[in-house]
């Protein structure tokens, strides 16, 4: 038996698990959300999370978990055994020009009315923080070990045995002390597939360069959005489904944790070729599994 247990954990231990930034509007009381209710259900091996973000955060009195469409959507997707659903919060107070400036007493709040939403039926498994971030300034460090530290383990929390943290500084950087820090994931890539040129409006929201952050593989995410068009001369890919598939599995043969491609930004997810059935099936095709 111990052998057969080995190797189950072994092979659960290097799938890479969608991360998906879920930052529509849950319209038709989720209805909306129902292609990707049919990729969980069509790709049950793969592990997803979830960002949930009605409002750059849970949203305040009448929105978020307040809202009927919310409620329903969220609902519907958390009832899925392979999905986690992770609320939104950011540590900036202007749009990421200074890092962890969030007041304390602010991000706190916003964490705890995240677990509200778990005593009104959605189970909210964690925290995605955004605007994380990329260098140790402005005591940054302390302010995302005292975060870590509150999200796992502050006992009037209720995301769960153990709660999910992902920080996003949203490219590469000073990065090492964050990891040291042990969150499950760091977007240390999260960059657009097109040229420039054709980038822009609501299509993309695309930083034009990157890098794969190539320590701390496991708990490294890459979102890759603007799946369009072709990448350039340099590489001189087109955004097919087969360029896909390759890339995908580049990602998984890294051993990156997680990782998400999508064609429009991140309000949209039929577009092809990455549409989100396209995605998860190449995904957990790319796992083995
Ligand atoms: C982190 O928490 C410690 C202990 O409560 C506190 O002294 C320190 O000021 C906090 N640092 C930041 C940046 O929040
Ligand atoms: C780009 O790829 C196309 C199709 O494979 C090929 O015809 C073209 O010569 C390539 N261009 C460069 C600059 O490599």
């Amino acid at each position: 038996m111990k052998p057969i247990l080995l190797t189950t954990l072994a092979a659960a231990a290097t799938a890479t698990d969608l991360l998906l930034p879920l930052y529509q509007f849950p319209a038709n009381n989720g209805g909306v959300w129902s292609p990707i209710e049919d990729a969980l259900t069509a790709n049950p091996s793969l592990t997803a999370k979830i960002i949930i973000n009605p409002h750059n955060g849970p949203g305040g009195p009448g929105e978020g978990i307040d809202d009927p469409q919310y409620a329903a959507g969220t609902k519907a997707l958390a009832a899925h055994p392979n999905a986690q659903l992770i609320g939104y919060v950011h540590t900036s107070t202007d749009l990421g020009a200074t890092r962890c400036n969030v007041p304390w007493a602010d991000i706190t709040a916003a964490v705890r009315r995240w677990s509200t939403w778990v005593d009104r039926g959605v189970a909210i498994r964690g925290i995605f923080v955004d605007e994380a971030p990329v260098n140790t300034a402005n005591d940054c460090v302390a302010y995302m070990r005292n975060l870590t530290d509150f999200i796992r383990t502050d006992p009037g929390l209720r995301f769960g045995a153990r709660p999910v943290v992902v920080f996003n500084p949203g490219g590469t950087g000073q990065l090492q002390a964050y990891y040291d820090l042990q969150p499950d994931l760091i977007v240390a890539l999260e960059t657009c597939f097109t040229v420039p040129e054709r980038a822009g409006g609501d299509y993309d929201q695309c930083p034009t360069s990157g890098g794969y952050e190539r320590a701390n593989a496991v708990r490294t995410a890459v979102l890759v959005h603007g799946f369009h068009d072709f990448n350039g001369p340099a590489a001189n890919l087109s955004a097919t489904e087969g360029v896909l598939d390759q890339l995908v599995k580049g990602v998984v043969q890294r051993g990156i944790g997680a990782t998400f491609f999508n064609t429009a930004g991140y309000h949209t997810f039929t577009d092809g070729p990455a549409s989100i059935g396209t995605v998860a099936r190449v995904l957990r095709t790319a796992n083995g599994a």
